[in-house]
């Protein structure tokens, strides 16, 4: 009988253990996407943000890596957004790319950029035209400003332009290259007047994203592809149990877990 009772402890615990590892992993939901392009490093490129090898890159005014200690170039420091984490098209129905993300603490545990920085989430669009399209982006910033939603603000060169006239020093031109605040550039031919480096980018808005402003999604997380940690150089330490299918376990047993542990919890008790 002793022996019978720590098995079933022992269960237990094990089930436990699966689902608060799975947590954190497997987080998934619905969200609203904006856009943004405003030059500021990326707040998952500083120091300590979540569990990472190493932030994610920002470079300098010449567009080249900078040391992780450099501040951002929208307060005076010498650290900007890397012209190469804009987004491309790989099909019809698929595009990389990178995000500010919000996601909503009942969905994190609580947690905030420690659940998503260098994370990388699978969108499969709802709302039309972008139905039945897809993008895999990385999260390489956050979007503190709403919190009332899960948000994705996908950085599109153009796409958004901000108070910060942080653009305008990174690239030596006006800010008004930049367009208009919450809107970014008006129309495709605009996308010839931004520095070379961030044009293809900007032009993806009008074709592939369709000129699309706030439209909604399905996300869920997934391993980050090569595609994007090449540019971004982060990856989470979590990752590795994300591929070895440490969720996908956690799948088999999730949907039964509260009733499997009652039962066993209730077999405990009688035992
Ligand atoms: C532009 O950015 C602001 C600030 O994050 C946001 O409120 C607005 O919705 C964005 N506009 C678009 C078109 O994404
Ligand atoms: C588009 O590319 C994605 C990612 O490589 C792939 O999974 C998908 O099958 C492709 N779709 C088409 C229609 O080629
Ligand atoms: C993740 O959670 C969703 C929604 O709760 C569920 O449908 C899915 O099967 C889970 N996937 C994994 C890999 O655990």
């Amino acid at each position: 009988m002793t022996a019978l009772y720590l098995r079933n402890i022992f269960v237990v615990l094990n089930l436990f253990a699966l689902h608060a590892r799975s947590a954190g992993l497997n987080i998934s939901g619905e969200a609203v996407t904006t856009r943004f392009w405003d030059c500021c490093k990326p707040s998952c490129a500083w120091k300590e943000k979540g569990p990472v090898d190493r932030p994610v890159l920002s470079c300098s005014l010449d567009d080249k890596p900078t040391n992780i200690e450099a501040g951002t170039g929208c307060s005076g420091g010498s650290a900007y957004l890397c012209s190469n984490q804009q987004p491309w098209r790989v099909n019809d129905t698929f595009s990389y790319g990178f995000a500010g993300v919000y996601i909503l603490p009942s969905l994190t545990g609580g947690k905030i950029e420690e659940s998503w920085c260098c994370a990388c989430y699978q969108l499969d669009f709802t709302s039309d035209p972008l139905k039945g399209k897809t993008m895999i982006v990385q999260a390489s910033n956050t979007a503190y400003d709403i919190k009332t939603t899960n948000r994705f603000s996908l950085a599109v060169p153009g796409g958004n332009t901000t108070s910060h006239d942080a653009c305008a020093r990174q690239y030596g031109v006006d800010q008004n290259v930049f367009g208009t605040e919450n809107t970014g550039i008006q129309s495709k031919d605009d996308c010839k007047k931004l520095p070379e480096a961030l044009q293809d980018g900007c032009k993806w808005r009008f074709d592939w994203y369709e000129d699309e402003a706030f439209p909604t999604a399905n996300f869920k997380r997934v391993p980050c592809p090569t595609e994007l940690t090449s540019r971004t150089q982060c990856t989470r330490t979590d990752e590795k149990q994300l591929i070895s299918g440490d969720t996908s376990s956690a799948t088999t047993f999730s949907p039964s877990f509260s009733v499997l542990s009652l039962v066993v919890a209730a077999g405990m008790l009688f035992v």
